[in-house]
């Protein structure tokens, strides 16, 4: 058996215990020698504060894997097998002020969805393109797992920038599959679900327990109140004859699409009330957490965790890993380059779709043609993300304005115009590119 390098990129997460977690479970089957979380100088207090507890974890469960915690990027990535990225570029005060920007303009103020997903994946495209530059360098073999948000817009720009070998995650699927099974009372092994879509914005087109089609039956439980959220996201309830007639299951954000005013009301509401944006009550989660994380006793995830909206992340990490490495051929729903698997997009976009995993990759089940109820959002999104990479490498305006104007939740071009100008000016020192 092989002896793994893992690379955690933004190892100093307040998620990494998730992540140490996934490793710990598949320890059977993934033979992992060596995980390097590294991070950077701000971040450093916060790696040694969970890099301990990863230590901790590692050693209750009785492995020999050894945990590296370093500052240096080139050192963690060197040879890697695997490099997962989770980094957030100008950390949780960026993130704020992403959410606030939007709102003064009675647009959706989220850190994904949104003009605030447009300046995280300006901010954030640059960066992980460094990082791809040095796994094109000292590990091109590597497999990439990014994770890193808007996980769909920065996994398109890896593909078309880079050579590196990546694959885009996120928990919303896994997430959608266990609440499904919740909702029905089964077991979450026997609950498949046909995803397709892009990251965030991804339907289940049908759903089945043992084979058998309930996707009725599902859609009738949410519109008689059942829960299916996340910890992020409010639970708005659907609109029965919305949900009837589309026939599909509509992931937790699309409430940012198919809720707007509601939402942008529970969002404004939350900044008057002193609750604050999401961004602000992480930071009181994040404290808490790494209060906890400090107890030299505690060994093991702390379930005060799960109040993050990035619940089972290393179910769907690891699992991913152990596909890839054990080439098992299983489906698991990730972000990959489309390459005619959805009809009237083009080959090379990045898509959130169910795909047969093996050593040799992710490959996507073909679909053809998309219903036109969810087709002409997909595709304006797409154009959007599409814009939004291209703005990120090259720093040009026009193509910023576009995307913006692009994006389903902006309304004008008059507040497209404010928003890229507030962006821009917020985020300066992040944005080079645009000077
Ligand atoms: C969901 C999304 C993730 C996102 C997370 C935010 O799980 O799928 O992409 O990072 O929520 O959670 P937070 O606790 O930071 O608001």
């Amino acid at each position: 058996m092989k002896n793994l390098k893992i690379a955690v990129i933004g190892g100093g997460s307040s998620y990494t215990p998730e992540l140490i977690d996934g490793f710990i479970k598949r320890a059977h089957e993934l033979p992992v020698k060596e995980i390097y979380l590294v991070d950077i100088e701000e971040g450093k207090w916060k790696l040694d504060i969970v890099g301990e507890l990863a230590k901790r974890m590692i050693k209750k469960a009785g492995l020999d894997t050894e945990i590296i915690l370093t500052l240096n990027r080139k050192e963690a990535i060197k040879n890697a097998d695997f490099v997962v990225t989770q980094i957030r570029v100008g950390g949780l005060k960026a993130r704020a002020k992403d959410e606030i920007i939007p709102l003064k303009y009675n647009v959706i103020g989220q850190e994904t969805t949104g003009p605030g997903g447009f300046a995280k994946a300006i901010r954030t495209i640059p960066v992980i393109l460094d990082i791809c530059r040095e796994i094109e360098e000292l590990a091109p073999n590597a497999w990439l797992i990014n994770f890193t948000n808007p996980a769909g817009i920065v996994t398109e720009a890896i593909l078309r920038y880079t050579n590196v070998k990546a694959i885009g995650l996120c928990n919303v699927p896994i997430g959608m599959v266990k609440m499904v099974a919740k909702i029905l009372n089964v077991e979450s092994s026997r609950v498949k679900i046909d995803f397709v879509g892009l990251n965030h914005l991804v339907w289940g087109q049908k759903v089945y327990v043992d084979g058998k089609d309930v996707t009725r039956r599902v859609i009738e439980e949410l519109c008689d109140g059942a829960s299916l959220t996340m910890k992020n996201i409010p639970d708005l309830k659907w609109d029965k004859a919305f949900l009837e007639s589309l026939a599909m299951i509509p992931c937790p954000y699309h409430r940012y699409y198919y809720m707007m005013e509601d939402l942008i009301i529970q969002e404004k509401e939350a900044v008057s009330s002193g609750k604050g944006t999401r961004a602000e009550q992480v930071m009181k989660i994040e404290k808490e957490l790494f209060e906890l994380y400090k107890d030299p006793k505690l060994d093991i995830k702390p379930p005060q965790l799960e109040k993050r909206g990035g619940a089972y992340y290393s179910d769907a990490a690891v699992s991913l890993i152990s596909a890839i490495y054990n080439d098992k051929k299983e489906i698991h729903t990730v972000n990959v380059k489309n390459n005619g698997a959805v009809s009237g997009l083009p080959n090379d976009v990045v898509i959130e779709v169910n795909a047969v995993v093996d050593k040799t990759g992710a490959h996507a089940i073909t679909l053809g043609e998309l219903s036109p109820k969810i087709h002409g959002l997909i595709q304006e999104a797409k154009a959007y993300e599409q814009l939004t990479v291209e703005a990120a490498v090259t720093g040009d305006y026009g193509i910023a304005l576009q995307a913006l104007i692009m994006n389903p939740l902006v309304p004008s071009v008059k507040v497209a115009k404010q928003l890229l100008k507030d962006i821009l000016n917020e985020h300066e020192e992040y944005l080079s590119q645009f000077r």
